[in-house]
């Protein structure tokens, strides 16, 4: 469904170039959950807005359900969750989730039908006319993920959709994705810095190495599904998978903090 190849991407302004991603190549199938990992600047966020299309790449290739991306032109089919908070705060709840409908011409009844529906699955119904700031960190995010996939992807990219929240609530979500993803199939591609949570999700964990990236692990999480967020991380197995990927993520955190300490 998705298929890096070869990808490198320098940034250049009038006073430096960055090597954000050196060469990176993967694939992630139909219907697979795959997450990225790596140290902080190696390229992630670069990366999903590659695949979006938002920006090209400097070399290498992108495909998505065998067409090539070109820069400006979004995938079909695609949901992107950012790293910031897309939620706007002038809008009620429930025009917010609507919000892609109505861009796409969407008629009114079709798009209320949709939205109460949304939030009937996401526990929100309460939530239909009150505006983000009354919402919680964990309501906000759901918000955010009803906002997407109002708009039925069939690919969602992700970039840190929990970051900003506690371990807890971080938790209830991830039941709420998986429930989602096992109901809808959608191929999904999630950055995250938390290991512990990309192995509860994912099908695949993809290590990017500190800048300029490549990928120095593409390790496959074969615990059974489906999964029980809250027990799974007591499992040995769990542990295991955690270790084996911080035995190579870990050794990437040091790189990037070495060099950091070299040029303070
Ligand atoms: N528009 C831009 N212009 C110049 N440099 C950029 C731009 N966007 C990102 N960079 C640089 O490219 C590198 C990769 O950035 P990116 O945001 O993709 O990293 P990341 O892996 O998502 O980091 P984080 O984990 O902190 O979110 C960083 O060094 C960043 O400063
Ligand atoms: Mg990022």
């Amino acid at each position: 469904m998705i298929e890096v190849s070869h990808i490198a991407k320098i940034y250049h302004s009038d006073t430096r170039e960055t090597y954000a991603i050196g060469d990176a190549s993967f694939t992630v199938a139909k219907g697979e959950f795959v997450s990225i990992v790596g140290p902080s600047g190696c390229g992630k966020s670069t990366l999903l807005n590659m695949v979006a299309s938002f920006m090209a790449p400097s070399s290498g290739t992108i495909s998505v359900n065998g067409h090539r991306v070109v820069p400006g032109q979004i995938p079909k089919g695609l949901g992107y969750i950012f790293q910031k908070d897309t939620v706007l705060p002038w809008f009620t709840v429930a025009r917010n989730i609507g919000l892609g409908l109505k861009f796409r011409g969407v008629p009114e009844p079709e798009i209320q039908g949709k939205v109460d529906r949304l939030l009937a699955m996401a526990g929100l119904k309460d939530c239909h006319d009150m505006f983000p700031h009354h919402l919680s960190g964990g309501m906000r995010q759901r918000v955010a993920l009803l906002m997407t996939l109002a708009c039925d992807p069939d690919i969602l990219l992700l970039d840190e959709p929990f970051g900003a929240l506690d371990s807890n609530t971080k938790m209830v979500l991830h039941k709420e994705l998986l429930d989602i993803w096992q109901q809808l199939g959608q191929t999904i591609m999630m950055v995250t810095h938390d290991l512990d949570e990309a192995v509860t999700l994912s099908d695949r964990v993809i290590v990017l190495s500190a800048p300029p990236s490549r990928v120095v692990l593409d390790h496959r999480v074969d615990i059974a599904r489906p999964r029980d967020v809250f027990s799974l991380r007591q499992s040995r197995e769990f542990s295991d998978h955690v270790r084996e990927i911080w035995g190579v993520l870990g050794r990437e955190f040091k790189q990037v903090g070495k060099e950091a300490l070299e040029h303070a």
